[in-house]
């Protein structure tokens, strides 16, 4: 396996944090720190609402906005959903897919994280699909089915093509806010296996060509060894992101 195909991609994910003057500020600064690093893709996932000042924040940087969903739908009676098709027009270029927060929270389910995926991806975005076991499930030790089922699932009808555009972020849930990482080499393991069944979805050059990011408590002190994994293209972080110094360490990490 030939990791120089993938560019690694580190991924901030400010879930329900910063107001719109607070996004300004720390786009920017974060913007700042990581100027000169450039040997991986820098995006930052914001609320709906900072996506204008972030975007504004952004421009002339290295750092790219996302969002944190997008509904199914182009428009019509879906009241506090935004499409794909308002958040292209603001100037997002990626949206964080099937977090396991709307999926424990907001009744999201393999059906709609593929829908959605189907919906942002004709629309032109960039995807991060996010899949993971909760602990049950890996004290079962059924990690392995889990990810393969919702790799599946979530891609199901996404064609070849359109997987250029799509980054899998893998959040082992019990991971996620805990403090508790997974250790690099459960990481590997996992992506790996979530890399495999791309393999056979779709063949083993894009398999290999996708990027599979690791999330759920990565930081500043744990960054290097977690992505200096082969099957560990990057990162989706949540509260580090939050940080501009503690972010721009993990990018810093990711140059190697
Ligand atoms: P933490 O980095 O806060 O554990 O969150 C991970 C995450 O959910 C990113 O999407």
């Amino acid at each position: 396996m030939d990791k120089s195909k993938r560019k690694v991609v580190i991924a901030g994910n400010w879930k329900m944090n910063m107001t719109p003057s607070e996004a300004k500020a720390a786009v920017a600064e974060t913007a700042a720190l990581t100027d000169s690093m450039t040997g991986c893709d820098v995006v930052l996932c914001v609320p709906f609402v900072d996506i204008a000042a972030a975007v504004e924040a952004a421009k002339g940087t290295n750092v790219k906005i996302g969002a944190q969903n997008v509904h199914f739908e182009a428009k019509g009676a879906f009241t506090g959903e935004i499409s794909a098709s308002m958040l292209l027009e603001c100037g997002v270029e990626y949206v964080i897919i099937g977090h396991s927060e709307r999926r424990q929270y907001f009744g999201e389910t393999d059906e709609t994280v593929n829908l959605r995926t189907k919906a942002a991806l004709a629309a032109g975005l960039k995807v991060i699909l996010c899949l993971g076991e909760i602990k049950e499930e890996r004290l079962a030790g059924i990690t392995d089915e889990v990810v393969a089922m919702q790799t599946k699932l979530d891609l199901a009808g996404i064609s070849a093509d359109d997987m250029k555009n799509v980054i899998i972020a893998y959040e082992p849930v019990w991971a996620i806010g805990t403090g508790l990482t997974a250790t690099p080499d459960q990481a590997d393991e996992t992506c790996g296996v979530i890399r495999a069944t791309l393999a056979k979805l779709y063949g083993a050059d894009l398999a290999d060509a996708t990027v599979i990011q690791y999330g759920g408590s990565m930081n500043d002190g744990n960054a290097a060894e977690l992505l200096s994994k082969v099957n560990v293209d990057g990162g989706l972080i949540g509260g580090a992101s939050l940080v501009p110094a503690k972010f721009a360490k993990i990018v810093e990490a990711a140059q190697a």
